[in-house]
């Protein structure tokens, strides 16, 4: 540092004394990540959202979070900000999969590194992200997929599933329900008479149930929800057409959310796969690493289980969202 910078530092440092402010204000600046969030959709987005708040405050990261209520040009418009803003770290659960490319290029063209958390993208070129930190989408539509094989396989004659997909484009949709058919392929009795968004929301979830019960009423036997909010939405709408969720029709939902557990400790609801959405204190610690100069691994996959009725009620108060 040269005698005229250190000068100026030393000033610095004195007023920022004199005015009572720490002296560390000055002498390390906060590492600033810029986050944008697909939006508000789901319980567990709300636990993502809070995961992601409350570990920046802990690691003293200043964050600037923006939500782009499930738009991808909103997102798109929030990366570039951040870039524009010369953040140090950009970090994104991408809405869809694909439309990332000539964002991402500018990104890396500042110089400025990305995280994708949660959801992945389909870009041709890998270096345009640094890691993507997050659930393996595929391999829980496969446990689905296994939990349903095992517990209908000494059903005689064909079995009716109703599907209930996440967002059109986005990785989750697309991961679960290829996982899912791989595993119940395997039966030519499992077939999918119906499959359509409901978006992960509950309203668009329990619409969607309320027609497939219009159009197939007593023939289905299981519905498959990508996210147990559409699970949820979908438990009322059965209700409402006077039959017995988890009895009348097999419900499979993923997530783990509480009100997942809410729902199979009352007997509505068969199963949830966990998806967890605390990703927050892996991300910042990401962000320091990357500071620091140390290389991230490409893909950090997150352990998680399954959850059956019947193990419901022991662990409700272990769950964190
Ligand atoms: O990307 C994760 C999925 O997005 C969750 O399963 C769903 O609930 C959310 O909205």
């Amino acid at each position: 540092m040269n005698a005229q910078r250190r000068h100026v530092i030393a000033g610095m440092a004195a007023a920022a004394m004199a005015g009572g402010l720490p002296l560390g204000a000055f002498a390390q600046k906060k590492v600033v990540l810029g986050f944008s969030q697909i939006g508000a959709e789901s319980e567990w987005r709300t636990a993502n959202t809070e995961s992601i708040k409350s570990a920046a405050k802990e690691h003293g990261i200043e964050l600037k979070f923006s939500d782009a209520q499930q738009k991808q040009e909103n997102q798109i418009k929030a990366i570039r900000s951040f870039i524009a803003q010369r953040v140090d770290v950009i970090a994104f659960s991408p809405v869809v999969e694909s439309g990332w490319e000539t964002v991402l290029r500018e990104a890396k063209a500042a110089k400025i590194p990305v995280i994708l958390t949660d959801r992945a993208v389909n870009v041709k070129d890998d270096s345009l992200w640094v890691s993507f930190m997050g659930s393996d989408f595929l391999e829980e539509g496969r446990k689905a997929g296994r939990w349903l094989t095992e517990k209908m396989k000494d059903v005689k004659g064909e079995v009716h599933i109703v599907e209930l997909q996440g967002t059109v484009g986005s990785a989750p949709a697309i991961d679960r329900k290829r996982g899912f058919e791989e595993i119940i392929k395997a039966d030519p009795k499992f077939k999918i008479i119906r499959s359509q968004t409901g978006d992960f929301t509950r309203a668009k979830g329990k619409e969607v149930m309320e027609a497939f019960l219009k159009a197939e009423g007593k023939k289905i036997n299981v519905l498959y929800a990508h996210n147990d909010d559409m699970a949820i939405g979908a438990i009322q709408a059965i209700e409402e057409a006077g039959l017995k969720p988890a009895k009348d029709i097999v419900i499979i939902s993923i997530d783990a959310v509480k009100g997942a557990f809410e729902a199979m400790m009352a007997g509505k609801l068969n199963v949830t796969v966990e998806c967890s959405p605390l990703l927050g204190p892996q991300l910042m610690q990401a962000v320091k690493d990357l500071k620091a100069g140390k290389t991230l691994p490409k893909r950090i996959v997150t352990e998680e289980g399954i959850f059956p009725m019947e193990v419901a009620a022991k662990e409700f108060p272990k769950r964190k969202y």
